[in-house]
């Protein structure tokens, strides 16, 4: 049978006569007319399929941008884009485990080689910096800002850092979370109240235990008071932007509320995608981490304490940007301001029933709303053409029922009233499924 399209050829498909045609070791090349150095090829493939798998990374995470770039995110993208990101994260440890085949090259393989590559560094790889810069990494937490790249590839960053990253568009997307703040009801104040119930307990606890010396009572409570103390930052605007401009916070204090409640309330189901959402970014700012580790590790293994060959310190380098280079972290900081179940508030009902899934059949709700207010006016009309010197008072209408309230001059009048409209209503109600009543009420009794 003829199809639309050309019959297709796997390795045509896949392009690998390109692919498995660009490892060009130059040992060879440039040590003529000494062999290529056996492990360059190593080398070579698994920094290609790093690559590949930075490409990847790249292309969830453009998809992911494009969801939260939206104002309103669309619910149904959000689990779109988690699912996404947790694909990022499962990534890391096909990077982490790479490192291990890598190894199995001895520092002198390595030298038999190395000299070939200067100047071109890891430090030179466009793709990891488009991550670090998608995910919100930025120049000011950078150890170094001047990279020896090319003008095109330079070009490509700077375009780059132009655009919102994924920190900053979840910090937008966290700030405008509702539920926290209601008329009635704020979290944070709530919070607040449940910390300090916790700790003055903790005193408590301190103070009144009998085995402990009068040392080490008083060493735990100033231990409890520095922790209150970092708590109470925590609640306060200007304390927390002082935390912010030293550095030591980078997101902003009404995202880090939101965060901290997705945290303390995620089993309500509401919350539970937006807290799987942030575990996957914490995950994926720990694997970024343990992977510079890890590199860092494998780079003072091969070559001690020498400078890179992208002209870095080295080790000492890559070491700092492994503490300094972290998106996620007030994510994940976030734990110290965690409080245990028992101690929580409770969140107050109205709270409470927006966080949960409720389903309303919206059509089926409708035609309900409907046919009600169809027997309400019914039996309007019904009222008014017998007697009309009742007057309608009051009109309350719950949960699809209706009840009118109508007055008569004496109990008499009311009286027949109800007898009269009584078995129509009964008769109406009974046949078309709705709940209307009528109450007379004597006017000397409203
Ligand atoms: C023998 C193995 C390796 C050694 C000795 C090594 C060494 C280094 C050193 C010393 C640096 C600091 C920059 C410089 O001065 O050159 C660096 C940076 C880097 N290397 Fe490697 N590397 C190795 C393998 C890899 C592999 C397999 C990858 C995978 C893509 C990689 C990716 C990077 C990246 C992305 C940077 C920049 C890190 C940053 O600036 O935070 N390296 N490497």
């Amino acid at each position: 049978m003829e199809t639309p399209y050309k019959p297709l050829y796997y390795g045509d498909y896949l392009q690998l006569p390109t692919i498995l045609d660009a490892q060009k070791p130059r040992s060879g090349e440039l040590n003529a007319p000494t062999a290529a150095a056996h492990d360059e090829m190593l080398f070579i493939i698994t920094h290609q399929t790093y690559e590949l798998w930075f490409k990847q990374i790249l292309h969830e995470l453009d998809a992911i941008l494009t969801v939260f770039a939206q104002n309103p995110v669309p619910e149904h993208e959000v689990a779109r884009a988690q699912h996404r990101l947790e694909r990022i994260a499962a990534i890391g440890p096909i990077l982490f485990q790479q490192i291990d085949v890598l190894e199995t090259m001895t520092p002198m393989d390595f030298l038999d080689f190395r000299d070939v590559l200067y100047p071109a560094s890891g430090f030179q790889s466009v793709q990891f910096r488009l991550m670090e810069i998608k995910l919100g990494l930025n120049r000011q937490q950078r150890v170094l800002t001047h990279l020896p790249l090319s003008e095109v590839d330079k070009e490509r960053i700077s375009e780059a850092e132009k655009q919102p990253s994924l920190f900053s568009l979840v910090e937008l997307w966290l700030e405008r979370m509702p539920f926290i703040q209601k008329p009635s009801y704020s979290f944070w104040k709530e919070y607040q109240a449940a910390v300090e119930r916790m700790f003055a307990h903790d005193r408590s606890m301190i103070e009144t235990n009998a085995a402990m010396s009068a040392q080490v009572v008083s060493d735990m409570l100033t231990q409890t008071d520095m922790n209150e103390k970092s708590f109470r930052a925590f609640f306060s605007e200007d304390a927390y932007n002082a935390l912010r401009e030293s550095g030591a916070r980078r997101l902003s204090f009404k995202a880090s509320q939101a965060a901290l409640f997705v945290l303390l309330y995620r089993e309500y189901p509401i919350l539970h995608l937006p807290f799987r959402l942030l575990q996957a970014l914490i995950e994926i700012d720990e694997n970024f981490s343990v992977w510079r580790y890890r590199h860092a590790q494998m780079a003072m293994r091969m070559i001690g304490s020498k400078v890179g060959t992208g002209g870095s310190s080295g080790f000492d380098y890559l070491m700092r940007a492994t503490a300094q280079h972290r998106v996620f972290a007030d994510f994940s900081a976030l734990s110290a301001f965690l409080i245990p179940r028992g101690s929580l508030p409770p969140l107050p009902q109205e709270v409470a029933s927006m966080l949960n899934f409720v389903y309303i059949d919206r059509q089926e709700q409708d035609k309900r709303t409907a046919k009600s207010n169809a027997a309400g006016d019914y039996v309007k009309t019904q009222m008014q053409s017998h007697f009309p010197h009742a007057f309608l008072i009051r009109e309350k209408v719950e949960n699809g029922a209706i009840e009118l309230s109508y007055t008569f001059p004496d109990d008499e009048a009311a009286a027949h009233a109800l007898t009269f409209i009584a078995p129509l209503i009964d008769g109406m109600n009974a046949e078309y499924g709705v709940d209307v009543r009528v109450k007379a009420v004597p006017v000397h009794a409203v």
